[in-house]
């Protein structure tokens, strides 16, 4: 288990170059046992959740060689084997090789990942759209056990637009011959870059803002794809100046994938300034934002909704944070609370009445978003914190503690 040690109150100044998106490289990876050949990726952040995919690919007998931001997979001999609880606990997104094995074996196996931090993760709406597309699926205690003998082409309607849904159910309708079509499909980002890797190994997908038109049934041939930018990290860092009153510049990011995140920081002071892949943050002290409800895309993201409440509970003012996504979001705010902020949180709604200062304090991380929040609260913070289970952060962000000392955050590992 790791810990930070943050010694706070230096603002973050520096350039910073964004790594490729953890939400956009798992299913990738997964898709990749499409193509039954050697797919070459590049711009892949080295986090631990790319490390369990990666074993969970290995497990199913493809080989698997990573070199810097570059990982090649080869899927050729990839077979369809239960995925025990060992793997689906280390990366819960694991569901995501459901569509997958699916689409090309007729068979998928694999234990639940659990309910997590975050609340219940059902997988109800994966199941619905799968069996739509004839595939039978039994879902007992342990986890799930899928079969598609006759995948057939029809019309889905999600009644929520779920991101690993409608992931799923892309990848399992290559396989289904004739026009799949998804309506109320949700329209994030990293759903449009697996519909781009997609396409260049040769899928012919259609996309119309939540409806997606999948034209299956064709063999898919492996391809060079460049991930692309994560647009979390980049709210991670973007907070932490905002926090601690800095002036950062990040290059590798999308500012166009970043909108509903960008106009909150610039509501509450922020001076931000947008090239071609380039973003500039500058912030004196921040001011109260209200309120800043969580929504699919295009709305606020509920993976922004820790890191800015962390620079909102310095900010002048009080702000009201409403989560709509996920039923259990706000586990960081007693640590928060313990740094000094003033926060009130129900199951939906956080009331931060911003302090002049936090102080730094000993807390634990509970979940990756809230353990980046807390970081950045100690690094506006006065004084020393301890930042335990670390492990938690480093599922998605690739050398966070790295990153942050080279904009200058006081910060070292244990
Ligand atoms: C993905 C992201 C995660 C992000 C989330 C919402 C990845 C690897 N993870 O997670 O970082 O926070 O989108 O933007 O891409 N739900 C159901 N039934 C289902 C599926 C989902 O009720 O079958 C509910 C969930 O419990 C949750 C909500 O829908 O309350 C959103 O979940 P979903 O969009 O599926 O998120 P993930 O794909 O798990």
């Amino acid at each position: 288990m790791g810990a930070y040690w943050i010694e706070g109150g230096s603002p973050l100044r520096g350039e910073l170059c964004i790594h490729g998106a953890k939400n956009s490289i798992l299913p990738i990876l997964a898709a990749s046992i499409l193509t039954g050949g050697v797919c070459e990726l590049h711009n892949c952040p080295r986090i631990s959740d790319v490390e369990a995919a990666l074993q969970i690919l290995e497990h199913l007998g493809c080989r698997t060689e990573a070199e810097g931001q570059c990982i090649r997979v080869d899927t050729y001999e990839a077979v369809s084997r239960p995925i025990g609880s060992a793997m689906t606990e280390r990366m819960r997104a694991a569901i995501i090789f459901l569509g997958p094995l699916l689409a090309r074996f007729g068979r998928a196996e694999l234990s639940y990942p659990g309910g997590c931090a975050l609340g219940e993760r059902p997988i109800d709406l994966h199941l619905m759209g799968l069996r739509h597309m004839g595939a039978s699926c039994d879902s007992g205690e342990e986890g799930v056990s899928c079969t598609m003998e006759q995948p057939r082409a029809g019309v889905i309607a999600l009644p929520y637009p779920s991101v690993g849904a409608t992931e799923n159910l892309i990848l399992a309708a290559t396989a289904c011959p004739g026009e799949t079509v998804i309506c109320n499909g949700a329209k994030e980002p990293e759903i449009l870059d697996l519909v781009s890797f997609l396409r260049c190994c040769g899928a012919q997908i259609l996309v119309q803002g939540s409806v997606y038109r999948i034209f299956g049934g064709n063999a898919l041939h492996p391809c060079s794809y460049r991930i692309m930018p994560d647009r979390m990290e980049a709210v991670s860092y973007l907070a932490a100046a905002a926090a601690t009153r800095g002036d950062i510049s990040l290059t590798n990011v999308c500012p166009e994938h970043l909108t509903a995140v960008l106009h909150v920081l610039s509501r509450g002071g922020c001076e931000i300034s947008r090239g071609q892949g380039k973003l500039r943050l500058r912030c004196d002290r921040l001011c109260a934002v209200s309120p800043i409800r969580t929504a699919p895309y295009d709305g606020f993201p509920t993976d922004a909704q820790a890191p800015i409440m962390a620079a909102l509970a310095c900010a002048k003012g009080v702000s009201v944070m409403e989560e709509t996504v996920f039923s259990n979001r706000f586990l960081h705010v007693p640590a928060l609370n313990d740094m000094g902020a003033n926060i009130h949180a129900s199951r939906r709604y956080a009331i931060i009445h911003g302090v002049r200062k936090l102080h730094g304090a000993m807390v634990e991380a509970t979940d990756l978003r809230g353990g980046a929040a807390l970081v950045i609260a100690a690094l506006a913070a006065e004084g020393k914190s301890r930042i335990d289970k670390t492990e938690h952060i480093e599922r998605g962000y690739q050398d966070f503690s790295g990153s942050l000392q080279s904009l200058g955050g006081k910060l070292t590992m244990e």
